[in-house]
Parts: structure tokens; sequence; C-alpha cells
């Protein structure tokens, strides 16, 4: 790879401004000074530093965000507020989408990445990641409504969703309900609660697989998540 190129890639500055940077003697390459930005360096192998500091390779990012409501699970809209645009410059770089969406009005975990195999794997129902939500509803969950989402519902449109996980946070308070899903369809959790006669009223998404939403995020902040954390989000599955 082109010195420039890992420099962008790994988000540290621009092509220009790398070329700067090289001819000012600032990067060096296993410890020599690299005076050109377009020599070929060995990203997995090389020891690339700038201004005397090494620059881990990532390859992919990964990041966790809070997502709060009214923004668009994204990576570009013409009017509305996305949530790349929420990311601080130090996590941002080109490729960034989020893998999988949520609704506008929905909070909690979002994983954003520019691994389009990560993201495959993890959206799709062969892999069986369950997503955890708690959801507020407009009236109790019955017993039959419980029942229906965990045997699985099919709508009258014909349209089924494959058997969900529930249960109730606060023994008596019904309308606080905890539902894993291994899908992820247009407005699933909202339409399986509409089968019941429950509308949803908020929506959070805590937990991917294994790996729950860091609640030391505040809504709209984002960090990256490490590698030991990103592989709970499949462990326990079946892939
Ligand atoms: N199901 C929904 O209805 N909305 C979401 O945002 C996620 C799952």
């Amino acid at each position: 790879m082109r010195l420039d190129k890992f420099m962008t890639s790994q988000n540290i500055c621009s092509r220009k401004e790398a070329s700067k940077l090289a001819k000012s003697g600032t990067i060096t390459v296993n410890g020599k000074p690299a005076a050109k930005c377009d020599m070929k360096v060995d990203p997995e192998r090389d020891i690339i530093e700038v201004g005397g500091k090494r620059i881990e390779y990532r390859e992919f990012v990964y990041i966790m965000m809070n997502k709060p409501s009214g923004v668009l699970s994204a990576s570009t809209d013409k009017k509305a507020k996305t949530v790349i645009d929420l990311l601080p410059d130090e996590l941002r770089r080109r490729g960034l989408f989020p893998a999988g969406r949520l609704d506008k009005d929905t909070t909690g975990l979002l994983i954003i990445t520019d691994d389009g195999g990560f993201a495959h794997k993890m959206l799709s129902p062969k892999s069986g990641v369950y997503k955890l939500y708690r959801a507020a509803l407009d009236k109790p969950l019955s017993d039959e409504g419980k029942a229906k989402l965990e045997r699985g519902v099919v709508l009258e449109s014909g349209e089924s969703f494959r058997p969900a996980r529930v249960r109730f946070p606060g023994e008596s308070d019904r309308t606080d309900v905890l539902v894993e899903i291994t899908e992820g369809r247009f407005h699933e959790v909202k339409r399986m609660f509409a089968s019941c006669g429950c509308e949803v009223e908020k929506l959070r998404r805590l937990a991917v697989g294994e790996l729950f939403l860091d609640e030391k995020l505040s809504e709209g902040e984002a960090r990256l998540i490490s590698s030991e954390e990103l592989k709970r989000v499949f462990s326990g599955q079946n892939s």
C-alpha cells in the first residue's frame, strides 16, 4: 500500500498533508524518515510513526454508538442528520455505515463499521445473532401476546417473523418488555407488538449478541469497539 493511502485509510490526514509530513521528515517507516509519500509500506509489518507516535493499523473499524432519537441510521441524507454526522473527527473514515438500521425514533446500540462482511454476518438470520430491545408499550402485553411472539408472528399479509424471546424486567409491569429477535426487518419489533394490539411508545436496543451498549456513552456518543468486545457479537450463536 502507498504510504499516503495508508495515512488516509487510518484517518491520520489527507493525501496532500501526507506528502507535506513526509517531506518535513515527520513520518518514519521502520525508524527511517519517509521522504516520499508514494513509497510502498506493508501496513501489517512496517512500523509507521508520525512525530514519534506509532500508528496502529486497523484494516476495519467497529464503532459503538448510543444512537439518539431523531437521527437517521444512514451514511448520508440530503436533509436529515445521520448517525455518521454525529461521529467525532477521530472516529471518521471513508466507507463507514451503520450495520443494520434502527428507526429514527429508536435509541441505543448501533454498530458502525466499514467491514461489509462483518455487517452481513451480523445481520443474517442464519447467524442467529439475537438483538435485544427494551420496549415501552402503551398497554400491557397479555400472556397470549407473549406466547404469540415466542411462537413467531404470522401477519395477515402472510409475512412471518421468527420466534422471539420475551421477558418482563419489572415483575408486574407488562408494558416494559425485553424482546430479542434474530432478524432485522423493517419496523419488526413495532409490527410484532402491533399484531398483539400494543403500540411501542419507546424502543431502545441494549445488545447485539453478547455485546451490550456501554452505559457510559451518553446519547449521541460513540467509541471504538475492541477486538475482544467484537467477539461477543457472535459468542453463543450458531455461526
Ligand atoms: N424494530 C423496530 O420496529 N424498530 C427498530 O428500530 C428496530 C427493530
